[in-house]
């Protein structure tokens, strides 16, 4: 068994009753999901496939190189949109992590093409309802999607703390200040969290090093430094929201920081939350990037 699936899905009640929801009604436009790299996006979606009755198309955009194709001419959809009616039937499409494969450049016309897509079905098969999910990590793709209105912009968080510990409690913590800490530096990742427990046997701070090591990697220090950001930067470690456009570009490209403007699945909005590095409009994708960043800035 893969450890995906060694370990019992938590939480996202709400996101999933959200999507049910939607799927039931049909959305209009497709529905970009982003939030920070190991959120559980994909868990997510996938776990909505395997429950949803009706026809699901689950393409892993990572392993297909062409998406188009994939989703057209994937046995079930096709077999369905030639030989049935559809009128009794609810689609879900996911296609997950789509801009890794498609290039930033390209990202917003290939919405375009799903939005065409969800309206072709839609006009041609007169399903009973469809839905569209596209997923990605890559939140500078968002600027490019958000300024066109044929893809509705959701935000996904990390998991939240009673949640993270129903996680935290299926990898053997060796105790609870354990966990405490994991949530402290994790923010309710649960990549990062099966990442601690996995391969550093929750050994935190080499979790931490590792981290810290491959941001260093990154050359965000020097290019920081090289645009005279450094004393910002220090400034936006405790308080997002005091950030330029030039630094936040940055750090976005970087996956380290994070706009959280968009309402999330469910409607709400991410609180603000300083010990976590949640501001109102930007966040840090985890609070261990800020450890790190400081760590590094000091050494620098
Ligand atoms: N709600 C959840 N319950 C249990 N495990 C989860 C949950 N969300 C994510 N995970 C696990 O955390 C890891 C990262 O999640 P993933 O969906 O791959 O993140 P993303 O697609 O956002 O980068 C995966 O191993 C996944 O199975
Ligand atoms: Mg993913």
């Amino acid at each position: 068994m893969t450890l995906e699936y060694r370990l019992r899905f938590v939480g996202r009640a709400s996101e999933i009753s959200a999507l049910e929801l939607l799927s039931n009604k049909g959305a209009p436009t497709p529905i970009y999901l982003y939030g920070p790299e190991g959120c559980g996006k994909s868990r997510l979606v996938r776990e909505f496939v395997s429950y949803f009755s009706g026809l699901s198309v689950y393409v892993d955009a990572i392993e297909e190189s062409n998406l188009s194709g994939a989703i057209m001419f994937s046995p079930i959809l096709k077999e369905v949109l030639l030989k049935r009616s559809l009128r009794d039937v609810r689609i879900f499409i996911a296609v997950d992590d789509v801009s890794k494969v498609i290039g930033l450049g390209k990202i917003d016309l290939y919405i375009k093409w799903l939005y065409e897509l969800l309206w072709k079905i839609r006009t041609e098969h007169k399903p009973k309802s469809i839905l569209i999910v596209a997923t990605t990590s890559e939140a500078s793709s968002l600027r490019a999607i958000a300024k066109h209105s044929y893809a509705d912009v959701r935000l996904i968080w990390n998991l939240n703390e009673v949640d993270f510990w129903k996680l935290a409690s299926q990898l053997n913590p060796p105790s609870d200040s354990d966990v405490e800490m994991a949530w402290k530096y994790t923010g309710g990742n649960p990549r990062m969290l099966i990442d601690i427990a996995e391969r550093y046997n929750w050994n935190i701070g080499m979790w931490m090093r590792a981290v810290r090591k491959r941001v260093e990697a990154m050359g965000v220090i020097e290019r920081v430094k090289s645009r005279n950001l450094f004393f910002e930067l220090r400034r936006v470690i405790e308080e997002p929201d005091e950030i330029s456009f030039d630094l936040a570009e940055l750090l976005i490209d970087e996956n380290l920081l994070i706009n959280k403007s968009a309402l999330t699945l469910d409607d709400k909005e991410i609180e603000k939350n300083p010990d976590l590095g949640i501001g109102r409009k930007y966040a840090w994708q985890a609070p261990v990037y800020r450890y790190v960043i400081d760590q590094l800035l000091q050494i620098s």
